[in-house]
C-alpha cells in the first residue's frame, strides 16, 4: 500500500472546531452552500503548502507563483474571533515500522502579531492485528514534539525520539516554517533518528502531493509550448499534456477520445493536435469531417477533457509547482471542487467511472465536492462510506462532518431510492412524519 491521507483534522480552523474529515481512496463531500466544504479543503491546502518548508507567510499569502494566496490568506484561517488555528492529518505510511502504520501530524499556528508555529507534533501509530481475537492492538510513539514556545522570539524548542536511554535531545527551530520540514537536518544518526527522519519525509511527501485541479476553460483556448507537459491547476496547458499523451501513452489517449465521444451528441471521430511553426500546440476535435480547435470548444467539454486527462494519467505529470520536489514519486491526492460543473447529468456515471479507475490500486486518491443529484445517484452503496455530509449549525455557526451511513435514518432512506432521488424527490420530507429522525437528515441535505 502506498502512503495516503486517511484523515484531516480540523481542530480549530475557519468554521470547524474539533472536526475530522475521514478520507478514503475516493471521498465525496456534500452539503449546502456555505456549509464548510471548501473550508475543509482549504485546511488540506494549508498543510500541503506548509509541507514545502516555505515560510508561513510566503506559503499562504504570497501572490508570487501560479498558485496565488490561499483563499482568505493566513488571517482568514483562525475561526472568527480567534488568533490561532490548528490542523492535523493522519497518513497511512506503511514505510515506517510495520505493516499498518500511521503517522499523525498536528500543528498550531498563531497568526497575530506575526504568523508563527506555537506547537507541532509527529506521532507514529503501529497496529498489530490479532486475527484469532479479531482485535487490533494500537501503540503510539511520539516521534517529535515542541516543548516550549516563546511567541515573538522567532524560535521554538522541540524534542524527538532518539532511541537513547536517559537522554532527551532538544533543539531550537525556526517558528515560521513547519518544524517537521526542518527535522531531517537536525537529527543525529541513531537508527531511531533515521526512522524519525523517514517518517517526517513520508508525511511531507504525501502532503506535497495534494493537487487542487481547478480547470478554467477560457485559459485552455490558446496555443501552448509543446514542452509544457505538466498539467497546471487551471489546466491552461491541457493541449500540450494531450499532445504528450498522444505520443507517449497511446492506450490512454485512445481512452480519452472514447470518453470525449461519449460526452457529446454529435459525431466525434478523434482528437487532433494543431501545431504552429514555433512548435506551440492546440487541441482540436475531428468532428463530422471538420476540425474544431480548442479555441471554439465548449466550456463543459474542455473542463471534462482536463479532468479526464488528469484522472487517466492517475495524477502523473502534474505541475506541483514549489511542491514538486526532486524524488517525489508519490500517488497524488487530486482535489476537484464541483466535479459535475458544466457536465450534463447523463455524464455523471462516466466521470465517476473515471474517478474510480484512477483510485484503483492506490494509484491516486481523489477528493471531490458535488451538488449534483445525478452524481450522487451514480454512487454505489459501497461508496457511501466515504460520502461525508457537511452541515452548519444554525446557532453556533460551526460546521459538522458526518459520514453518510452514520446519519440517523440512513438504512430506511436508502431502501426508498438512490441518494440523488432521495435528495431531490422530497422522499425524506414525506417520510419525516413517520420516523422521528428524518427531519434532521432533510435539513442537512437542504431539502426542508
Ligand atoms: N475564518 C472563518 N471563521 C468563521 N467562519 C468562516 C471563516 N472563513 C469562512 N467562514 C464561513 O465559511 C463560509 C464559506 O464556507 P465554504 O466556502 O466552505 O462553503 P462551501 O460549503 O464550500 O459552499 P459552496 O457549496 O457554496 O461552495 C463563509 O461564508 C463564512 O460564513
Ligand atoms: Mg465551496
Amino acid at each position: 500500500m502506498k502512503p495516503r491521507l486517511t484523515e484531516l483534522r480540523l481542530t480549530e480552523f475557519k468554521t470547524f472546531s474539533e472536526a475530522t474529515l475521514p478520507l478514503g481512496r475516493m471521498t465525496t463531500l456534500i452539503g449546502r452552500n456555505s456549509s464548510g466544504k471548501s473550508n475543509a479543503l482549504d485546511g488540506l491546502e494549508v498543510l500541503s503548502r506548509l509541507a514545502t518548508g516555505a515560510d508561513l507567510v510566503d506559503a499562504l499569502d504570497s501572490r508570487r507563483g501560479d498558485e496565488g494566496p490561499l483563499r482568505g490568506g493566513v488571517e482568514g484561517c483562525p475561526p472568527h474571533g480567534m488568533d490561532r488555528f490548528r490542523l492535523g492529518c493522519t497518513i497511512l505510511a506503511n514505510a515506517f515500522d510495520g505493516d499498518h502504520d500511521y503517522l499523525r501530524l498536528d500543528v498550531t499556528i498563531q497568526v497575530r502579531p506575526e504568523p508563527e508555529i506555537i506547537s507541532e507534533s509527529l506521532v507514529g501509530v503501529s497496529e498489530k492485528r490479532h486475527a484469532a481475537r479479531k482485535s487490533v492492538n494500537r501503540t503510539t510513539r511520539e516521534l517529535f514534539r515542541t516543548t516550549d514556545a516563546r511567541p515573538g522570539s522567532g524560535t521554538v524548542d522541540a524534542t524527538w525520539h532518539s532511541g537513547r536511554r536517559g537522554r532527551t535531545p532538544e533543539a531550537s527551530f525556526q517558528s515560521t516554517r513547519l518544524l517537521t520540514s526542518q527535522l531531517p537536518l537536525r537529527l543525529g544518526d541513531t537508527k531511531a533518528e533515521w526512522q524519525v527522519a523517514d517518517a517526517a519525509q513520508d508525511a511531507l511527501k504525501t502532503l506535497r502531493g495534494v493537487f487542487h485541479l481547478d480547470p478554467v476553460p477560457h485559459l485552455m483556448r490558446q496555443y501552448v509550448p509543446s514542452r509544457d507537459i505538466r498539467l497546471r491547476r487551471t489546466a491552461e496547458n491541457l493541449s500540450a499534456v494531450v499532445d504528450h499523451l498522444a505520443k507517449h501513452d497511446p492506450e490512454r489517449f485512445r481512452q480519452l477520445i472514447s470518453h470525449v465521444r461519449g460526452l457529446v451528441e454529435h459525431e466525434v471521430t478523434g482528437i487532433e493536435i494543431i501545431r504552429s511553426q514555433l512548435d506551440d500546440v492546440m487541441l482540436a476535435l475531428r468532428e463530422d469531417g471538420a476540425i474544431t480547435p480548442a479555441r471554439e470548444m465548449s466550456d463543459g467539454l474542455l473542463r471534462f477533457a482536463a479532468i479526464a486527462t488528469s484522472l487517466l494519467r492517475e495524477g502523473q505529470d502534474l505541475d506541483l509547482g514549489a511542491r514538486g520536489m526532486e524524488g517525489d514519486r508519490r500517488s497524488p491526492t487530486l482535489v476537484i471542487e464541483e466535479l459535475e460543473n458544466g457536465l450534463h447529468p447523463s455524464q455523471a456515471s462516466q466521470i465517476l467511472g473515471l474517478v474510480k479507475q484512477a483510485t484503483q490500486e492506490d494509484a491516486s486518491q481523489v477528493i471531490f465536492t458535488t451538488h449534483s443529484p445525478a452524481l450522487l445517484s451514480a454512487l454505489e452503496p459501497e461508496d457511501h462510506r466515504h460520502v461525508v455530509v457537511c452541515s452548519r449549525d444554525r446557532e453556533t455557526g460551526l460546521s459538522h462532518l458526518r459520514q453518510l451511513p452514520e446519519m440517523d435514518g440512513y438504512p430506511s432512506l436508502m431502501a426508498q431510492g438512490d441518494l440523488g432521488t432521495v435528495v431531490t424527490s422530497g422522499l425524506l420530507e414525506q417520510a419525516s412524519a413517520r420516523p422521528r429522525d428524518f427531519t434532521e437528515f432533510d435539513r442537512l441535505m437542504g431539502i426542508s
